[in-house]
């Protein structure tokens, strides 16, 4: 099989890093964007944002002439054989994808199509729900070509895995390659094309629908979100018993040769621009079609709380209040070694610390400008410092967001230096034993509390008032029960009950009614 030419339309992430590793394995390359600054950018050889090892790979695939960008779609589709939708499908407000961009490129790939004689090849690259491929892309191919999908012209969807921040080893070393055909044609070619690509390495080819392909990539997102927010649950049920640390508790339940814990790392929640957005769309896919997605409803709103909860712990620690407390975030960005600010838990972080009047001041080593300007720039007062030392200083508490490289390596001394009191709420657990004996005061997510309902009792106190919001207690009753709670422990609902403030009837009828619970047996 000859090589065949291949175009990226799109440059984002997903684009430009497999524009970038094809033109790497020898494939001529043409990158597609409408940005002309983006065009500019890339055939200098330079990435338009930061991504571990792209840099260097399109530095020197732009020299040896394997990669350049163009601007506009026509070009890109007139002179190659295999084009890839490779364009972003953001969340509408209503948690739907939008399906724009996939529109416009379906569009304009057909208008190109029109003037081709080849039998070529059109790959969907992006996240789209189920149907997209064949509901959406493919009548706009036909009716903006003349021809027709499957004759004239091959059809296949291709999601794509890749991890950012390992965006590169991942398209360099797929665990496998998803292939959805229109017809077995279309598949063959794409499926050549691969094996080409991954040629000598052992990656499995699954070829399947159309329509199954595009549910793998939601199957796979939702799954790992599903995780993340489960061991984020079993964290805070951990960290109401002393001594317990969930990081040894997922040692024990990984090695269950039926589950895989490397998604099982307790933290401040997932981010980024895939989990969130593709939660939220299959949320809003299975609703359209009368499924309640109960399960991935839960996902999202725990990892809602789970800012919230992190938040909780640092306000304990400040004895009851934040209210002009320096506190330092340490990282920004959703994960490390990447400027990605979509979706962060930091945001949220930073908004629920502002609302409660914290001083916040925050470092991170790459996602400061991004931050800045479009995450967390005028919604909120934050000062951001310029190294670890200078966030730190003076600080009353400090909350670890991101796992960078950099955070891991810092001695207990430097936060005993610089804070006020090295009081630390570890959001990703990056901190072993040695360094937590070092400083003043230490709070892991999924590691026990010496104070075993600490961090629950903010959910508690909640709970106590919206019992007395609605009228079921009254502030003083609720006052009683808090103070029994702190002295014999115990639920505050079960307190309540004890003191005769509340039937157990009631409280179960006042759940029921919020949180949907329904009792049973
Ligand atoms: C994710 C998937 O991992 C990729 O396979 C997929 O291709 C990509 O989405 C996509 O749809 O394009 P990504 O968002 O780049 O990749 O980052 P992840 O490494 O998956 O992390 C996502 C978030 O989950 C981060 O905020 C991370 O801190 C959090 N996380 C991850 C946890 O809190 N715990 C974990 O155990 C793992």
């Amino acid at each position: 099989m000859t090589k065949p030419k291949i175009a990226i339309l799109g440059t984002g992430y997903v684009g430009l890093v497999a524009a970038a590793v094809f033109a790497e394995r020898g494939f001529d390359v043409l990158a597609s964007s409408l940005d002309k600054e983006k065009v500019n950018l890339i055939n200098r050889g330079q990435p338009p944002f930061y991504e571990k090892d792209l840099g260097a790979i399109v530095e020197s695939v732009v020299r040896t002439g394997k990669l350049r960008a163009v601007l506009g779609r026509r070009e890109a589709v007139l002179d190659s054989d295999i084009f890839f939708i490779a364009v972003g499908t953001p969340s509408l407000m209503s948690g739907e994808a939008d399906l724009r961009l996939v529109r416009e490129t379906a569009a304009a790939i057909g208008e190109a199509l029109r003037e081709k004689d080849t039998y070529s090849l059109v790959v969907a690259r992006s996240t789209i729900v189920p149907g997209t491929t064949r509901n959406v892309i493919i009548p706009l191919l036909e009716k903006h070509s003349g021809k027709k999908a499957g004759e004239d012209f091959g059809v296949c969807m291709s999601p794509e895995f890749l991890r950012q921040g390992a965006a590169v080893y991942d398209t360099r070393n797929p665990d496998s390659v998803v292939i959805g055909e229109l017809d077995t044609r279309s598949g063959t070619f794409l499926e050549g094309f691969c094996r080409q690509v991954y040629a000598g390495q052992n990656v499995p080819i699954l070829r399947m629908n159309l329509e199954s392909a595009e549910m793998v990539k939601y199957g796979r997102n939702t799954f790992l979100a599903m995780n993340i927010s489960y061991i984020n649950e079993l964290a805070r049920i951990a960290e109401t018993i002393p001594g317990i640390d969930i990081y040894e508790v997922v040692k024990g339940i990984g090695a269950d040769w039926r589950i895989n814990p490397a998604f099982l790392n307790a933290g401040c929640g997932y981010g980024g621009s895939c989990f969130p957005k593709d939660v939220k769309a299959l949320i809003s896919f299975a609703r359209l079609r009368a499924v309640q997605p109960q399960l991935l409803e839960t996902v999202e709103e725990v990892n809602e709380q789970q800012a919230i909860h992190v938040v909780a712990i640092a306000k304990q620690e400040m004895g009851g209040s934040l209210k002009g407390k320096r506190i330092a975030l340490l990282g920004l960005s959703f994960k490390p070694d990447t400027d990605d600010m979509r979706e962060a838990p930091a945001i949220k972080v930073a908004n629920h610390l502002y609302a409660q009047e914290a001083d916040i001041v925050a470092y991170d080593p790459r996602a400061v400008p991004n931050a800045r300007e479009r995450f967390i720039r005028d919604t909120i007062k934050i000062y951001y410092a310029d190294s670890v030392q200078e966030c730190l200083k003076e600080a009353d508490c400090c909350i670890l967001l991101t796992e960078w490289e950099e955070f891991r390596k810092l001695s207990p001394e430097v936060f005993n230096r610089c804070m006020k009191r090295s009081v630390i709420v570890d959001g990703r657990r990056i901190w072993d034993e040695e360094f937590r004996k070092k400083v003043a005061a230490y709070r892991g997510i999924g590691l026990g509390s010496d104070n075993a309902y600490a961090s629950e009792q903010t959910v508690l106190l909640k709970l106590g008032d919206m019992l007395t919001k609605a009228g079921l207690i009254t502030q003083e009753q609720l006052e009683r029960a808090l103070e029994e709670q702190n002295r014999t422990g115990g639920l505050i609902g079960a307190n309540l009950i004890k003191l005769g403030y509340l039937t157990e009837e009631a409280l179960l009828g006042f759940l029921g009614k919020q949180y949907g619970i329904s009792r049973k047996g």
